[in-house]
């Protein structure tokens, strides 16, 4: 039996220190030249068995582990985008992951988001509570960090144990128990927690140590490799104006002249590759390869490369037709669609799809999906909800961007971000403004219930009679037919004025006048009377289904209102 490295994914919170940790591993200083110290893309970081072996002689002892696997695949991904690209047929790329906290800002959004990410996907994972060194007083005592935690001076101890409970708290709200990893003693039911530095390489090396261990305890059968070759896109990168497929291999031997069937939304393509290159050691970039065993970063250069999206799956096989089922099976199962929904768009496929788990997960319904930018093609898409769902015209990209031709429509609403929770807590927001607006509008064409009182002011006594009222509770529009206090209707209101102008609508407590044109004033209506609104029945129900959109005082005419028309009939509006 042929056992791969195991694949890990470094994930957290921006700026924890993910990209530092594997500089540790390295011992380079990759994350001090990256722009603006903001990991843009994915890497790879090879880490062979030998190095492992030389780095953690001691430790490797002390825990009695015999190196059996040929190293380690690390990736680090950028913290902004989460690490959603690295999907797999069936699940998460990542045979392992470290989740990288820092100890002293504990769980933040990206981490939560991790966090349901790997527990979504059954992802094993240790946790690596960085920046030590940060916490006040604490010093680098020896090269054992067990050893090094005791020997801290009860100030730092303290300050230590403090924000460790924390988060052993806070991690046990996600249903994972969790505790330092020395202290444990069933690797099935409990997180690992290692304390370590990327500045000062505390912990480092315990780290590797956790890593080797778990993944030869519980990896093993899923790091044997098979026959075929299997991997997964996730990029395309533009050298020197050559187009490369950059693609992780996590099963079997790619050969330089392989034909490989890459996935597609409507259908897989099948190519021969023209150049194939593998991942250094030590993150050191690419050399050629005739042939490259997982698990292994690769590069290849293909025909029709640019028909390749990242996340799609790739495999080599002898019967090409037996590959396009699977790869086609793969992907139609993974994204399955509602009938109606929003849009939604990503920058890969496992981001798609990471997308999709927590929108669904937050009750929302998925009509189309697709990978690149939101542009015109969805914006029309999304207009179809217009009508029947306005809720759902919407369009929501993850770490792409909106095009220009795709802002011209403003009934729908698009939404771009690179990190999920912020989309979903966007979109959820004007979602629930959105409904508030909708059912506002639904009862705005709906007679209101209101209450008015004439005042002594009559500026013409008919045709039609104008007369100053004061308006007690509710809104008052013209258009509305007014009743008194017993029931008898007055007359419809031709028009609202308040100082010389024409209002639509008036509300409480303002004074304004009003023309009626069918009556005489000192005939059918006096100064001081109260009038009312008349609503029909079907009126007085929708409102009543609506109470939640009226005030108090509202609902209190509403009650009048019924108790003045049953005294005509006694079911009114029941
Ligand atoms: P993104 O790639 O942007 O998600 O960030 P990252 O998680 O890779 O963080 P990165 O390694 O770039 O570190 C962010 C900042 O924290 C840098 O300024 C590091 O120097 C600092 N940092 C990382 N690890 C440690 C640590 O162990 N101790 C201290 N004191 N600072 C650290
Ligand atoms: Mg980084």
């Amino acid at each position: 039996m042929t056992i791969r490295q195991p694949i890990i994914t470094v994930i957290g919170h921006v700026d924890h220190g993910k990209t530092t940790i594997l500089d540790s591993i390295r011992s380079t200083a990759v994350a001090s030249k990256e722009a603006g110290g903001i990991t843009q893309k994915i890497s790879f970081t090879s880490f062979t068995s030998d190095y492992l072996k030389e780095k953690c002689k001691k430790l490797l002892e002390d825990f009695k582990i015999e190196v059996e696997i040929p190293g380690f695949l690390f990736i680090d991904t950028p913290g902004h985008a989460a690490f959603t690209n690295l999907r797999k047929r069936g699940g998460s790329l990542a045979d392992l992951a470290i989740l990288v906290i820092d100890i002293n800002e504990g769980v933040m959004p990206q981490t939560a988001e991790s966090i349901e990410i790997l527990k979504a996907n059954k992802t094993p994972f240790i946790v690596a509570l960085n920046k030590i060194d940060a916490i006040s007083g604490w010093k680098k005592l020896s090269s054992n960090l067990k050893e090094d935690i005791e020997k801290q001076s009860d100030y730092s101890k303290k300050a230590f144990e403090a924000k460790l409970y924390k988060l052993i708290g806070s991690l046990s709200t996600y249903g994972f128990d969790s505790d330092l990893f020395y202290r444990i003693s069933d690797f099935t039911k409990q997180i690992s927690l290692i304390p370590c530095s990327g500045k000062t390489g505390e912990g480092i090396n315990e780290l590797l140590v956790m890593l080797a261990g778990l993944s030869q305890k519980f990896l093993k059968n899923r790091l044997e490799v098979k026959k075929e070759a299997q991997g997964t896109i996730l990029e395309l990168r533009k050298e020197k104006g050559v187009l490369y497929l950059e693609a992780i291999l996590y099963d079997g031997v790619l050969k330089s002249n392989d034909t490989i069937v890459i996935g597609g939304f409507d259908i897989p393509f099948a190519t021969k590759i023209r150049a194939l290159f593998e991942a250094m050691p030590l993150a050191k970039g690419f050399r050629i390869a005739k042939h490259v065993a997982a698990a292994a970063g690769v590069r290849m250069q293909v025909p029709e490369s640019e028909k390749a999206l990242p996340g799609m799956p790739f495999v080599s096989m002898e019967n090409i037709q037996k590959a396009t089922e699977e790869v086609q099976k793969e992907i139609s199962e993974s994204i399955k669609l509602d009938k109606t929904g929003i849009i939604i768009k990503a920058d890969s496929l496992g981001s798609l799809e990471a997308l999709i788990l927590l929108l669904r997960k937050a009750g929302y319904k998925i009509a189309r999906v697709g990978i690149g930018d939101i542009n015109k093609i969805d914006v029309i898409s999304a207009s179809a909800s217009l009508k029947n769902n306005p809720l759902d015209a919407a369009v929501i990209g993850f770490n792409v961007a909106v095009s220009d031709d795709a802002k011209t429509e403003e009934k729908i609403k698009l939404f771009s971000n690179v990190v999920i929770y912020k989309l979903i807590e966007d979109f959820e927001k004007w979602r629930s403004e959105k409904a508030l607006e909708l059912e506002r509008e639904k009862i705005s064409e709906l007679t209101f219930p209101c209450k008015i009182k004439t005042l002594k002011y009559v500026f013409r006594t008919s045709k039609p009679a104008i007369i100053g009222v004061r308006v007690e509770a509710g809104i008052m529009k013209s258009g509305i037919t007014l009743m008194n206090a017993n029931g008898e209707i007055i007359d419809r209101i031709k028009n609202i004025q308040s100082k010389n102008k024409s209002v639509g609508e008036s509300k409480k407590g303002d004074e304004v006048a009003i023309s009626l044109p069918n009556i005489t004033i000192g005939r059918q209506l006096k100064e001081d009377e109260t009038l009312y609104s008349s609503l029909s029945e079907n009126e007085f129900k929708s409102l009543k289904q609506n109470k939640k959109l009226l005030s108090p005082s509202e609902i209190a005419i509403l009650q009048e209102i019924a108790r003045i028309k049953r005294k005509e009939k006694a079911t009114w509006g029941l």
